[in-house]
């Protein structure tokens, strides 16, 4: 029996179909319009984005037409999506987490930061969905407030694929919007008032793991339960097998995201990471820290679209290895402002370092190692912030197939970098909750055997003193760059 993986991320939408051996039968990716209609605003179309999903569904089915067990769904998290109970149609374009139009508003709350916090584990920022949800009630004119939903991407999806039989989502997207309450796992009453949104408009929050109702919609997965809904980043988590305290994974996307599981220990931090709900081995809710990165591979696609100094971004692993050292480059891409551990929106990138000397293979390689001193000022806040040291880091997403990226992430962390056989974690995760609910796997235990290791990489004992040089030199532009 086969599993349907549904993976809507912020640049597309990937479905995977896969075996029982969590073997990919079939796959089928789309990309989605990224809509701008003003400075530091970022909409996606919700009917274009349920298009896709029918479209990469119908692919992987027409492909490998296998029976199918069950259905998984995870998603771009934080993302705000109004839609009409009654008409079934989005009131507006999803505001996506990238958006900073609500960054003012943000202002209103600040008095009550601290509240937020303490229950959400997240900071006041118009990253995560509550002001978002406000924006729109407050900007879009509708007939009737009782009849609007609202849900992140997870939700719309599993409205549209139930045929708007079930409006509800998992507690890992709940935990993103800045409305549920982590300590007690319900939404809170008080930030519902606080930010004066009626809970008629909320999902129901289940277990990731769970009965969401059958499908509908497209005809070909009719009457197949959907079993899993998860956000992308703890799908991912999961789909690494990352069930123990202390376990921690980095996705190198277009931007970097490093979740560690930390138990049944709600850990506020210190060091500017995010508190959030992951998905323990029994399909139970546990706590983590991340930290995002916003800039990752994003900074090769500058090189290539902007800069024009690549042709692709896998030429970038031959460039930067060309070079025995950085020559002393650095580049800090804030472009968008740089997130945790500094949180600062208002800084942007620059190049530290530059000679008479310096040419683009040093630009290139400037650019490949902020990625993964980033991940390392990430990876240090966690171990500030809970006294633990991992043993190793797990790694997956697109860049992650970088070598020297990854033995470079090595030699900095001074930690070992491994590497799924499979580097889309994200889908496999949310393949491994839909197949355990359904019975394809009877414990989370099976998976550790059914997610296979790929190549690892080893910190270089050779690198030590390497290293204390270059974190001196990147944490030295990063000053420079914050002091500007
Ligand atoms: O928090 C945003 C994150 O969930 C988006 O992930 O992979 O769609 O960029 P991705």
């Amino acid at each position: 029996m086969a599993i349907v993986a549904i993976d809507q991320g912020t640049t597309g939408t990937t479905c995977v179909l896969y075996g029982p051996g969590g073997e990919v039968l079939a796959r089928s990716y789309r990309e989605i319009s990224q809509i701008y209609p003003s400075e530091g605003w970022v909409e996606h179309d919700p009917e274009e984005i349920w298009n896709s999903v029918l479209e990469t569904v119908g692919d992987v089915l027409r492909q490998c037409p296998a029976e199918v067990s069950s259905v998984g769904i995870t998603n771009q998290r934080e993302t705000v999506v109004v839609w009409d109970r009654r008409s079934g149609r989005p009131v507006c374009n999803a505001v996506v987490w990238q958006c900073r139009r609500t960054a003012e508003l943000c202002g209103r709350y600040r008095e009550h930061e601290e509240l937020i916090a303490s229950r959400t584990g997240l900071p006041l920022d118009a990253y995560f969905s509550a002001t978002k949800i406000r924006w729109i009630l407050d900007h879009v004119p509708v007939d009737d407030e009782q009849s609007l939903l609202f849900g992140t991407v997870d939700s719309w999806l599993l409205w549209k694929l139930t045929g708007g039989r079930v409006h509800a989502t998992d507690f890992t997207n709940a935990s993103r919007t800045l409305l549920y309450n982590i300590v007690e796992k319900r939404w809170d009453g008080e930030l519902l008032e606080l930010f004066g949104i009626a809970p008629s408009l909320l999902p129901e929050v289940k277990n990731s793991m769970d009965d969401f109702g059958r499908v509908s919609t497209p005809a070909s997965l009719s009457g197949v339960p959907v079993t899993a809904v998860a956000g992308d980043q703890q799908a991912a988590l999961f789909g690494q097998c990352c069930f123990e305290r202390g376990s921690m994974k980095n996705t190198y996307g277009t931007g970097c995201f490093m979740v560690m599981n930390t138990g049944d220990e709600f850990i506020r931090s210190g060091n500017g990471l995010v508190t959030t709900l992951a998905i323990g081995a029994g399909g139970e809710p546990c706590y983590a820290l991340e930290g995002s990165v916003f800039i990752g591979g994003a900074a090769i696609q500058w090189l290539r679209d902007e800069l024009r100094l690549i042709g692709t971004a896998g030429e970038s692993e031959e460039i930067a290895r060309r070079l025995p050292s950085n020559g002393g480059v650095y580049l800090v891409p804030a472009f968008a402002g740089l997130g945790a551990p500094h949180w600062n929106m208002d800084v942007r990138g620059s190049i530290v370092g530059l000679t008479r000397g310096t040419g683009r293979d040093h630009l290139v390689r400037a650019a490949l190692e902020s990625i993964a001193y980033q991940s390392c000022d990430v990876f240090q806040a966690m171990v500030a912030d809970t006294a633990i040291s991992p043993d190793v880091l797990v790694v997956d997403g697109g860049a992650a197939a970088n070598r020297f990226l990854m033995q470079f992430q090595s030699d900095m962390l001074g930690v070992p970098v491994q590497k799924p056989r499979n580097l889309e974690s994200t889908s496999l995760g949310a393949a491994f909750l839909a197949g355990l609910k359904a019975g394809v796997w009877s414990s989370a235990r099976e998976l550790e055997h059914v997610q296979q290791a790929g190549e690892r990489f080893e910190p270089d004992p050779a690198a030590e003193e390497y290293r204390d040089r270059c974190l001196a030199g990147w944490r030295h532009a990063v000053r420079q760059t914050l002091a500007e």
